[in-house]
């Protein structure tokens, strides 16, 4: 079989090994957006190019004779890049434009819990002007948070306490949104502890993953600017150490019903992976968002802990068979610690060479914003490198995770507290005492 990876960060270098380790006679192809050796090493071939160009996905799908398509990033799923590989003949793991607009589109995610019925929605409200903002902000209070409706990697919503410290300053944020030609949500500020739930998704049966914690804040102790992810871990049990059993079946329920939904509105059903960014809150699971796409770096730790054929899960996905596929995950925990370039987000620097000889585990080790310039591993400018310990408890994947990020040589920093006992208790603490 022929396969086409769309995107070249650590998520995608994830997907590709796991691809790698199918037995199944395959040929990999990557379409990138940067030359990560990792993928690279993996693949027949890799060819940077624009990945949100439809054209250029499906005419090279077409020449290379691909029949199945794995698109990593949202940026590709907004464009339409699986609805012209699927007009092409390609089967695709990732929706069609118009279901990604469960990650796309703030507001669409939003009515569809509304009109759905499903449980964990936050009160809120749609804007394209501030009429009205001022009375909803006065009936939320304090807790209160902006979000920009669309893509912008995480970079558009703003949260009442954290960046907006009072309506005045929401008032301010809407006024630039509107300005901006921007339509805008407000929502309730949810209390708690947020985990990430994915799901494989065939259009009609879903197969969960292992929960996640990700550490959206750059610098230890979540302070500082908003990140594409600093870190995450997964506990042995598939649970997190302040989740009950309960909270990860609503989740699951959540996830189901969405599906469900999707289906119902559009006629066809949603195939790829949906993603659950969720909060535990004291009045039970809800929901912050959807992704159309596994998480980075939450993708790192599940498929390190995948033990059935990806390949299966994928056709399994695309045919509308995965209720017949066995999908099985070790029951070890993990954590992943990002390496990121000095100054990122805000000002990152780039182009400086970094060496990851001291690597002990090649297996552990996945590339993401990397360049090779004349033959030398260099920063490309974000997220650079990411690593995964792999263990019976969270504090022993620790221990590796931060001994392996600990070697990577250049001006880089990364967070030395995810994963470790004392920010774990914390969460525990902090979940007991709104319980
Ligand atoms: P999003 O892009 O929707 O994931 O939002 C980015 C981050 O903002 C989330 O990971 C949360 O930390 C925070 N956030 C978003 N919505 C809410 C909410 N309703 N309550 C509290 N925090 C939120
Ligand atoms: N880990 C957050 C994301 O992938 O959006």
């Amino acid at each position: 079989m022929t396969i086409l990876l769309v995107g070249s960060g650590a998520r995608e270098h994830a997907i590709a090994r796991a691809l790698d380790l199918s037995p199944q006679k395959k040929e990999i192809h990557c379409l990138a957006s940067n030359m990560n050796p990792g993928i690279a090493g993996l693949c027949n071939e890799l060819i940077v190019n624009d990945i949100n160009n439809p054209d250029i996905v499906s005419n090279y799908a077409k020449e290379a004779g691909v029949s199945l398509a794995i698109i990593g990033p949202e940026n590709p799923l907004a464009c339409g890049v699986a609805d012209s590989l699927l007009d092409v003949g390609v089967s695709v793991v990732g929706p069609k434009k118009v279901l990604a607009k469960i990650e796309t589109s703030k507001a669409f995610a939003r009515k569809l819990l509304t009109e759905y019925a499903i449980p964990g929605c936050p009160k809120y409200r749609t804007y394209s002007s501030t009429n009205g903002v001022l009375n909803f902000l006065t009936e939320l209070g304090e807790h209160f948070v902006v979000k920009y409706d669309g893509l912008a990697g995480g970079k558009g919503v703003k949260v009442s306490g954290d960046h907006l410290h009072s309506h005045d300053d929401a008032l301010a944020y809407c006024q630039k949104l509107v300005d901006e030609g921007g339509e805008f949500i407000i929502e309730e500020k949810l209390i708690g502890q947020e985990f990430s739930l994915m799901s494989f998704c065939d259009g009609e049966h879903l197969k969960h993953m292992p929960a996640v914690q990700d550490h959206k804040r750059a610098y230890e102790g979540d302070k500082g600017p908003n990140t594409g992810g600093m870190g995450t871990y997964s506990d042995a049990n598939h649970g997190l150490p302040f989740l009950t059993d309960d909270d990860i079946a609503q989740a699951h329920a959540i996830n189901i019903s969405t599906a469900k939904a999707l289906k119902d509105k559009f006629g066809e059903g949603y195939k790829g992976i949906l993603y659950g960014g969720f909060m535990a809150t004291a009045n039970g699971v809800k929901l912050i968002e959807y992704n159309a796409r596994f998480g980075d770096p939450e993708a790192m730790n599940v498929l390190s802990l995948l033990e059935s054929d990806f390949i299966d899960i994928c056709v399994g996905i695309a045919d509308g068979t995965l209720g017949q596929v066995d999908v099985r995950f070790a029951n070890k925990a993990t954590v992943c610690k990002y390496a990121v370039p000095e100054g990122y987000p805000d000002s990152p620097i780039k182009d400086e060479p970094i060496d990851v000889s001291g690597i002990s585990n090649p297996d552990g080790l996945f590339y993401a914003s990397v360049n090779i310039q004349n033959g030398q591993l260099v920063e490309a400018g974000s997220r650079t490198i990411a690593v995964v310990g792999v263990a019976d408890s969270v504090s022993e994947a620790e221990t590796i995770a931060e001994k392996e990020v600990s070697s990577v040589r250049g001006p880089l920093f990364h967070r030395t507290d995810i994963g470790t006992d004392e920010v774990i208790q914390k969460r525990i603490d902090h979940m007991n005492s709104l319980r």
